[in-house]
């Protein structure tokens, strides 16, 4: 069983990528919804959550535990394989990397929250690449507010990533990275901002590639399986109904 968990719905946008390559696969998902938003809170209330959270992933009997998170793979990816060193996780970094291969303006863009943004895995990767390219940043701010409401367009969406994405263009950037994992659901409002000539970079397919190299034991896809992948979602908030999971899980 694959586990994987988010502070709240953006997981969902890398569980969709697993499933589309992993279909055969059993998936528990949980969804952090009482501790919502993870982006402002410290480092140590993050870890703790993701330490709590694999616990109980790993006592449901997942095998494999993808941190469907930007921000919790910023604070405890490290921690989280230093309590369990034999066990698989697989984390999620802005995806700056291939953006700086992509980019022709030589400026790239980042959104993410504070938390990933001020965590040293940026930092250093950022670092690494300032000598090639203009690295520009800003948080989405409110938009994990608003794929929580389930507000994915509209014009309170579209004012609120223009907010962020516009000082992105005001300084050149022709590539866009999505650095956490609710923004992808935003991102046919980011595209009509940030206009056709821009790329947008989701790194969820590569995690959902990268799931499959570490994930211990692999079930047979059966490629005549067309009926509803065996996903469980858990929420310590609210419980969270199927014709929502259908509905992310569609978009
Ligand atoms: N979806 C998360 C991320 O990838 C966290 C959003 C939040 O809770 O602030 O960073």
């Amino acid at each position: 069983m694959i586990g994987i968990f988010d502070s709240g719905f953006g997981g969902l946008s890398v569980l969709k990528e697993i499933v589309s390559l992993l279909p055969g696969e059993k998936y528990l998902y949980y969804a952090d919804s009482a501790h919502c938003p993870y982006g402002e809170k410290t480092r140590e209330y993050v870890i703790d959550r993701a330490l709590a959270i694999s616990r109980l992933l790993m006592e449901r009997g997942a095998e494999i535990i993808v941190v469907a998170c930007n921000t919790a793979t910023a604070a405890a990816i490290r921690t989280l394989r230093a309590t369990w060193p034999d066990f698989p996780f697989v984390g999620m970094e802005p995806a700056v990397k291939p953006a700086a291969l992509h980019t022709q303006s030589g400026v790239i863009g980042i959104l993410a929250t504070a938390g990933t943004l001020k965590g040293s895995n940026y930092l250093d990767l950022r670092e690494k690449y300032s000598d090639k390219v203009k690295v520009t940043e800003h948080v989405g701010q409110g938009f994990v507010e608003l794929v929580e409401k389930g507000i994915l367009d509209g014009p309170e969406a579209e004012s609120t990533v223009r907010a962020s994405v516009s000082p992105l263009l005001d300084a050149g950037a022709d590539t866009i990275v999505l650095g956490c994992t609710h923004y992808p659901f935003l991102e046919p409002v980011i595209r009509r901002v940030a206009g056709p000539d821009v790329e947008i970079i989701n790194p969820a397919p590569a995690v959902a590639r990268q799931t499959e190299r570490l994930l211990p034991r692999r079930q047979e896809t059966d490629k005549s399986i067309t009926g509803h992948p065996d996903i469980t979602v858990l929420s310590s908030g609210p419980s969270i109904s199927n014709d929502t999971i259908a509905r992310f899980l569609s978009l």
